[in-house]
């Protein structure tokens, strides 16, 4: 009944690669080795069993392009909601989050969370069996973090022969980082520093409008949509590309777009990337549940763990309400990489899950009109971010060999650099403002509607 498994029981296979792949620019999503490889690095694949039996890809970046191999530090690289270990490569070798690290001395693994396609795999259940895929799907961003992310750590340490590794984490990977390190915080001795980028985690002034009202009605469409058989969101076989969401197979299937309008998913999606001209990744698929839980979060405006409802609350948590992802147990250097045009993360957010890491800093990045999913798919990622993590990442490399602790500083607005007192007085930003009485009314016409669409729809499948 309890929460989560926990323990990583086995790394079971490893399958290195050796393929000389094609000169073809577009490639598979099962195919990001060799697409890796296509540009000159050397690039393996290798897989995790978690101790509830899913089945996880990794991909692994171990030297630069000229090969040296000897004492890289290894990064872990964590991608966000829908999207795969696609999302550090897809940009190409110049400005590519894993390329860069790659070429700065890392060795480079990128992890891929359970149910999305590269993950969408069990020793036991079946995601495409029209029952067991009720089962397979039941996780959350807390399974991912607690059990996944846990896993593919200790597994790249392990393959590395190392102790210890940085973490990046692109949005929902800073989630399960907040949540892996408050939860299971031997985990903080195994990360000697981590950069979240937009990393998710409160959601008190959550920016999008539309969403925090569909929020409100978070239990009500993830019980509708499991009773219409809805567990997963972009399964395999849909082709849409994150930066192109077309909401009408978002649940795989047409007859249930007017769910996916209701879930927000196109919101969510919509505007996250500057330059989308070209749509480079793949739409990798996610539970319900994950969305559902960032759902509740906003309605409730607390970082906290999935809420079953009053009474199993009290049976799973020993309490009515679920308990609230503790940051203050955090020990591990925290860098909080934000934007102020993100529409899914606001900086009085960022200020204050900073004001609770005991050892965090937040840097905002020097560009005002920089989105969310810009941190892994801009071309200026490099300049803007991924330079300073890499310096800050080998300041920390050095200071190990040196053994020498590094000066307490935090990194604000434009850039500069500032101390971490005074960037704990930065105000947390003024309250956030009611709606006008006209728009919260035009809200609430809108969302009756949508509810009454959401049952016609079900009225009619039935
Ligand atoms: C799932 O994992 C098993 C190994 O347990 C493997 O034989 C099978 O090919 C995998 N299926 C997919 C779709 O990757
Ligand atoms: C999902 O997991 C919860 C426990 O976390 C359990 O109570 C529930 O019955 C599970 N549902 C399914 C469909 O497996
Ligand atoms: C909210 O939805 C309306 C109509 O559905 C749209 O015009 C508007 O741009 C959306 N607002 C945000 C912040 O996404
Ligand atoms: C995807 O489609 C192919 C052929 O159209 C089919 O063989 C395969 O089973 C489908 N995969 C899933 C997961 O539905
Ligand atoms: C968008 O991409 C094109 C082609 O890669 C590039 O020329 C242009 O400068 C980019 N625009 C922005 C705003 O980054
Ligand atoms: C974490 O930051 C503190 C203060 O800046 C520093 O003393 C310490 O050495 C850092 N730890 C690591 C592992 O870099």
């Amino acid at each position: 009944m309890a929460v989560v498994v926990i323990k990583v029981l086995s790394v079971v296979f490893a399958s290195f690669l050796v393929l000389v792949a094609s000169a073809d620019t577009t490639y598979n999503i099962h195919e990001i080795p060799e697409e890796i490889i296509s540009n000159g690095y050397p690039a393996e694949r290798h897989h995790v069993v978690t101790e509830d039996g899913y089945i996880l890809e990794l991909h692994r970046i171990p030297r630069g392009k000229d090969g040296s191999s000897s004492n890289r530090p290894v990064v872990f690289l964590m991608h966000g909601l829908l999207s795969s270990s696609q999302a550090f490569i897809a940009i190409g070798p110049k400005s590519g989050v894993a390329y860069n690290l790659a070429d700065a001395g890392f060795d480079v693994w990128m992890g891929n969370a359970r149910g999305n396609r590269l993950s969408r795999n069990h020793t036991l259940l079946n995601p495409n069996d029209p029952s067991e895929k009720f089962q397979f799907f039941n996780f959350s961003f807390e399974e991912i973090g607690m059990t996944d992310v846990a896993a593919m750590v200790d597994y790249a340490l392990e393959v590395s022969g190392q102790s210890q590794l940085h973490y990046i984490g692109h949005s929902q990977g800073g989630t399960v980082f907040l949540v892996l390190t408050s939860m299971k915080r031997e985990y903080n001795e195994k990360i000697k520093s981590a950069h979240l980028l937009a990393g998710v985690g409160y959601q008190d002034h959550f920016p999008n409008k539309n969403i925090s009202q569909l929020a409100l009605f978070t239990d009500i469409i993830y019980q509708m949509s499991l009773s219409l058989g809805i567990v997963e969101l972009f399964p395999p076989n849909t082709t849409a590309q994150t930066n192109r969401i077309e909401p009408d197979f978002c649940a795989g299937d047409s007859r249930y777009a007017q769910i996916c309008e209701m879930l927000g998913i196109r919101e969510l999606m919509a505007n996250d990337v500057n330059n989308d001209t070209e749509p480079k990744t793949e739409v990798a698929g996610a539970s319900l549940k994950q969305v559902a839980h960032f759902g509740q979060n906003i309605r409730d405006r607390s970082f906290r763990r999935w809420n079953f409802g009053a009474l199993k609350n009290l049976a799973v948590y020993g309490q009515l309400i679920p308990p609230k992802y503790d940051l203050s147990l955090i020990r591990t250097n925290v860098t909080m990489h934000y934007t102020v045009a993100d529409t899914l993360l606001d900086e009085r957010d960022v200020l204050a899950m900073a004001a609770d890491i005991p050892n965090a800093k937040v840097r905002k990045v020097a560009k005002d009109t920089f989105l969310h999913g810009d941190f892994v798919a801009a071309d200026d990622c490099k300049e803007l971010v991924t330079d300073y993590i890499i310096e800050a990442m080998l300041q920390v490399e050095e200071n190990l060999l040196q053994n020498k602790p590094t000066e307490a500083q935090a990194i604000l607005p434009n850039g500069d650099v500032i101390s971490k007192d005074a960037a704990d007085v930065i105000p947390l930003g003024t309250p956030i403002e009611k709606p006008s009485q006209s728009s919260s009314t035009n809200v609430a016409s809108n969302l009756l509607l949508k509810t009454c669409l959401v049952f016609l729809s079900m009225v009619i499948l039935y």
